[in-house]
C-alpha cells in the first residue's frame, strides 16, 4: 500500500478496487499523470474524470461552494457509490475536468481503496479501469485484461461488490440533475431531496460527456430483447442464428437459465435481486468475448431501482438495438 501511495504521488498509475468497479488512479492535479490515463485507456480527451478524495471533509479543500443540496446528499449517500458534479475553483489538472468549470468529486467506500487515498494524500482522478469502450472492470482479473503492462501497479482487492459505476449527478442547480444512474439509485436519491431530473446521455449534448460514447460493450452484436413473450423470442431467435452458423449466446439470469436448452448462456445473477444481476453483468459481458460468441440476445428487466442502472448500461452495450 506504501509503495501504491507512493507511486500516486510521485506521477504513476495505479488501479485500485472500488465499491462500484476498479479505478485508473492518478495525482488529479499532475496533468502529464492524468494525460497518461487517458493514453492508458485509449480515451477521448474530451471525457473529464471523476476526483477521489478520501474523507467527507477534504470536500472543501477543493470545492469553496459547496451547495446546500450537495451537503444534504452528501451527508445521506457518501462514502459511497455516488458522484456529485460541483463547480471547481481551478485545483485540479485542466485536464481532469476536460476543460469544464465542473468536477466530479466521489469519497469511495472500499477499505482498500479508502486507505490508499489516505496514505497518498492526493486527490486522485480515476476513471473505470479499462480500456475504452470495453465493460468495466468488477475483478483484478477484468483490469489485467485490458491494462497489463500499461499500469504501473494493480492492487487486487477482489470482486466490486455493488458491480457498476456511481450514479453520477449535477449539484450545481437547484434541483439534482441525474447524469449517469448508478449504485445509488432514483428512488433513493428521490427519498432525500423529493424531485430530481434526468439527462441520462438521451439527448443529443448530453451535460456528461461520457455518455454520448459507446460503452461497455462486449465484442458480438448485441440485441435486447423485452415485452410479453421475452423467454419466447430469445429462444426462437436464437435457434434461427445458431441454425444460420452464428455463436449465439443469452444474457439471462438464474431462474431462466434452463429455458435455452442448447443455446450458450450466461446467467449474471438472480431476477428477484437486482443487486445480483448488478454485480455479475459486466463479468458476464467479458465471458461472452472469451466464449467468442457473435450474436448475444439479452434479457432486460423493468426500470426501476438497481435496475434502471442495469438498463441503461445495457442499452449502451446493445447500442440501443432492442427487439421488442
Ligand atoms: O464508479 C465510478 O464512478 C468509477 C469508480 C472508479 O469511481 N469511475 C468511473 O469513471 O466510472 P468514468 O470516467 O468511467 O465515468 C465518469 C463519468 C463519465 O461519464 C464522465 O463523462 C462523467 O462521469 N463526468 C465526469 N466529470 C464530469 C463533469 N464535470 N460533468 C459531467 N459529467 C462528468
Ligand atoms: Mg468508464
Amino acid at each position: 500500500m506504501r509503495k501504491a501511495a507512493h507511486l500516486l504521488q510521485t506521477g504513476g498509475l495505479v488501479v485500485f478496487p472500488t465499491e462500484t468497479v476498479y479505478g485508473l488512479g492518478a495525482d488529479a492535479t499532475n496533468k502529464t499523470a492524468v494525460g497518461n490515463i487517458f493514453q492508458a485507456k485509449g480515451r477521448p480527451s474530451d471525457n473529464p474524470l471523476i476526483v477521489h478524495l478520501s474523507k467527507i471533509d477534504q470536500i472543501k479543500k477543493w470545492i469553496s461552494e459547496i451547495p446546500p443540496l450537495a451537503e444534504q446528499l452528501i451527508k445521506h449517500f457518501s462514502p459511497g457509490p455516488i458522484t456529485y458534479v460541483m463547480n471547481h475553483q481551478g485545483g485540479f489538472a485542466s485536464n481532469v475536468t476536460a476543460g469544464l468549470s465542473t468536477v466530479g468529486i466521489r469519497i469511495p467506500e472500499h477499505p482498500l481503496a479508502l486507505a490508499l487515498l489516505e496514505l497518498a494524500d492526493v486527490p486522485v482522478a480515476a476513471p473505470s479501469a479499462n480500456r475504452s469502450g470495453r465493460p468495466s472492470p468488477t475483478t483484478a482479473n477484468h483490469v489485467a485484461e485490458d491494462l497489463f503492462g500499461r499500469v504501473d501497479m494493480i492492487l487486487d482487492g477482489g470482486s466490486s461488490s455493488v458491480g457498476v459505476e456511481s450514479t453520477v449527478v449535477d449539484v450545481t442547480g437547484e434541483i439534482p440533475l441525474l447524469l449517469r444512474p448508478g449504485g445509488v439509485t432514483l428512488e433513493q436519491l428521490e427519498a432525500v431531496v423529493g424531485g430530481v431530473l434526468m439527462d441520462a446521455g438521451l439527448t443529443e449534448k448530453p451535460r456528461s460527456p461520457g455518455m454520448k460514447y459507446r460503452h461497455y460493450a462486449p465484442k458480438g452484436e448485441m440485441w435486447l430483447v423485452t415485452g410479453d413473450g421475452m423467454v419466447e423470442k430469445i429462444q426462437l431467435i436464437s435457434r434461427e442464428k445458431v441454425a444460420k452458423g452464428y455463436r449465439v449466446g443469452v444474457l439471462t439470469t438464474s431462474e431462466n437459465k434452463g429455458m435455452y436448452k442448447g443455446i450458450t448462456t450466461i446467467a449474471c445473477g438472480s431476477r428477484m435481486k437486482p443487486s445480483s444481476v448488478a454485480h455479475g453483468l459486466y463479468d458476464a459481458l467479458r465471458k461472452f468475448d472469451e466464449m467468442e460468441v457473435d450474436f448475444i440476445l439479452s434479457e432486460t428487466f423493468p426500470e426501476h431501482g438497481l435496475y434502471l442502472s442495469v438498463m441503461n448500461r445495457l442499452n449502451k452495450a446493445a447500442e440501443g438495438k432492442k427487439i421488442r
